[in-house]
């Protein structure tokens, strides 16, 4: 498909960000094994963050099973934060051994990353000296970028001009926001950095700059397809004769070509099509779609899909049918007697077992909370499965009032008291030692959980479900401590498959967010993705009858388009919703990550449901308070 039209530099789109690693890594290694065959070195620019990541572990992979040798490599780091120790836990000097130089043959002196550690007279002469180390070995043959928020590469943030070099710069406050959850609080995040400027990355021979995910859909689009401007650095790039752009489909979202795909080329029109079309050209014209003319089609380039339907008329009563289908106020099901309009419905039996996924333990009332009571109101059996016991959201303050609860509560009730003192005693000493960054104990870390797990049951006792119904699966994946978890592994599976076989749902609710700053939802997902599978294949009996409905979390809502279900809530549902968010006091006023919102989660949630709420009625569809919204998955 042609999408030079829009597109100023030239992009590719992969599937996942693990096959756009793939292809980065393997374009690396070509270069460095060509360079070693002609006996030269291969300079490369290097980035951290979330990005890269799945390129190192590619590499890696490449070095021990292919023998791809790195002693012939350069590299240059593209930042550090300023000022930074380069054993802190949030050093780019750390990551970069972590996640690629410890697992390598790259020699020590080879590499160069920006030293956090110089006095500030120092910082200067060191960059120069940065630079002309890049100038002595030929310049950089391979730049690797990722991007932020505010449409920095490196840590160029707006207001960089073309010409800057290697320097000191002020990060962001955008960019302190999306750090402060490495850093345990946006008041640890360093204010600068030292950083790579935008002439020393436009100098380097080749650039891949990489981006996954679709926190970076909307920076994405103005990198590719806006004016060039400082205000968004990335776009610089427009203007490099060989860069190229490797995005996974999250990240591709808002390109005209995936957006519009009918004003970048002639398409095959299909259902799915029509329908995006047409919610597309109503939020385009601010017109509800029954009021679409003929004109407004062509206007906008759709008369094929005008003849497809023979008419404006035609094709909006279809579309506009399919969007009223929609809407579902029975999750469960209807009850016998009454009506079924709703085409997705399982109609029996007619008190249906739910299980709702809650990555975290508040993801079940934030993000489906009025769909939670709607179906515990109606009599259905929900069980909530708590997959993450999700203790590193927990302020250490907290932790130091319950086990000071718990001595005084032992106290009271004249229980073993020695016990409980000296648990307060060690907690209270390992918490006031504890620096920023710090793991906590694994007592600290029991105790965190411990809060949240309270905190989930008073939500489904708010909600009317029992305590035998909120299970806490407590996966192995997520227990490191710290932001960065292990990957997923074959009891994290086992666990979710057995809690699946116990309860036998009808129906299953899991979180299907992909922009989970931290990637927890993506591996809880993951999870029961795979559990779902080997449960098919095994024949499992109860799966049959079974229905998946995916809601997304708190960061981001379905596309109208996507949304397969949307549950309406009234005012009365939405006050009670926000009373079950409530319950989650740990994470109220101040969340600890807190994302790059600001506001409270149940703030978060009800402008989010409202807000849906508000688009389907602009498409001229019934005005309801608030909708929750759901995608079917289909296995
Ligand atoms: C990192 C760097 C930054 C990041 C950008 C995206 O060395 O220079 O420009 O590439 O902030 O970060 P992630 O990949 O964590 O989203």
């Amino acid at each position: 498909m042609s999408a030079t039209k829009f597109e100023k530099i030239p992009t590719k789109i992969f599937d996942s960000a693990a096959d756009g690693s793939k292809a980065a890594a393997y374009e690396i290694a070509s270069l460095i094994r060509m360079k070693a065959a002609n006996r030269e070195n291969c300079v490369l620019g290097l980035a951290t963050g979330s990005s890269p990541t799945s390129l190192y572990d590619e590499l890696v992979r490449m070095h021990r099973q292919e023998g791809l040798s790195f002693k012939n490599v350069i590299t240059f780091n593209l930042d550090e934060y300023y000022p930074m120790q380069p054993a802190a836990l949030q050093s780019y000097v750390r990551f970069m051994k972590e996640y690629l130089f410890d697992h390598i043959d790259i020699p020590k002196e080879n590499i160069h990353i920006p030293d956090g550690t110089l006095g500030k007279g120092d910082v200067q002469e060191y960059c120069r000296n940065f630079e002309r180390k890049i100038e002595d070995y030929g310049g950089i043959d391979l730049q690797i970028l990722g991007i932020g928020r505010t449409g920095h590469i490196g840590f160029n943030e707006p207001g960089s001009g073309i010409n800057s070099l290697t320097r000191l710069i002020s990060l962001d406050h955008i960019t302190i926001v999306d750090a402060a959850s490495d850093f345990f609080g946006e008041e640890n995040v360093p204010l600068k950095a030292i950083t790579m400027g935008v002439k020393t990355i436009m100098n380097a021979k080749r650039v891949i700059l990489m981006a996954w995910g679709e926190g970076k859909a909307p920076i994405i689009k103005r990198t590719i397809e806006g004016e060039i401007s400082d205000s968004v650095p990335a776009t610089y790039l427009q203007n490099h004769d060989n860069v190229s752009i490797i995005l996974d489909e999250a990240a591709s979202a808002n390109l005209t070509r995936v957006k519009a795909p009918w004003l970048v080329s002639d398409i095959e029109w299909n259902e799915d099509l029509a329908k995006r079309a047409v919610i597309w050209l109503s939020q385009e014209t601010k017109k509800p779609i029954l009021k679409l003319t003929n004109r407004d089609y062509s206007e906008y380039k759709m008369v094929d899909l005008v003849t497809e339907y023979d008419s404006a008329h035609n094709i909006n009563i279809r579309i506009f049918r399919h969007l009223q289908n929609t809407i579902n106020g029975w999750p469960g099901g209807k009850p016998e007697g009454l009506s079924y309009k709703y085409g997705a419905e399982q109609p029996k039996p007619d008190k249906k077992r739910a299980v709702i996924f809650s990555p975290h333990p508040d993801d079940d009332v934030i993000s489906m909370g009025g769909t939670f009571l709607r179906l515990v109101d109606h009599g259905h059996e929900v069980h909530v499965a708590y997959q993450t016991s999700g203790n590193i959201a927990v302020f250490d303050d907290d932790a130091v009032r319950f086990a000071d609860f718990m001595n005084d509560f032992h106290e009271i009730f004249g229980l073993e008291k020695e016990v409980s003192n000296s648990i307060y005693k060690s907690i209270t000493k390992q918490i006031k030692e504890k620096k920023p960054g710090d793991v906590d104990s694994p007592e600290v870390q029991k105790l965190k959980g411990l809060v949240r797990r309270g905190e989930a049951k008073a939500g489904c006792r708010y909600v009317g479900i029992p305590d035998k119904q909120a299970h806490f699966m407590d996966m192995p994946f997520y227990e490191t401590g710290t932001v960065k978890k292990k990957p997923l592994g074959e009891e994290d599976i086992q666990i979710t498959m057995e809690l699946l076989n116990k309860v036998k749902p009808h129906q299953i609710y899991a979180a299907g967010d992909l922009s989970d700053p931290h990637g927890t939802h993506r591996v809880c997902l993951k999870a029961i993705f795979e559990a779902l599978e080997r449960l098919k294949n095994n024949n499992t009996k109860w799966l049959k009858n079974c229905q998946v409905w995916l809601y997304r979390g708190a960061w981001q809502e379905w596309d109208l388009e996507d949304i397969d279900m949307a549950v309406p809530i009234s005012p009365d549902e939405l006050l009670r919703k926000r009373r079950a968010i409530f319950k989650h006091q740990s994470q109220k006023d101040r969340p600890l990550f807190p994302g790059h919102d600001a506001r409270e989660f149940w703030q978060r949630s009800e402008a989010r449901n409202k807000n849906t709420a508000k688009m389907f009625d602009s498409l001229g569809l019934p005005e309801y308070e608030a909708i929750e919204a759901f995608k079917q998955y289909h296995f």
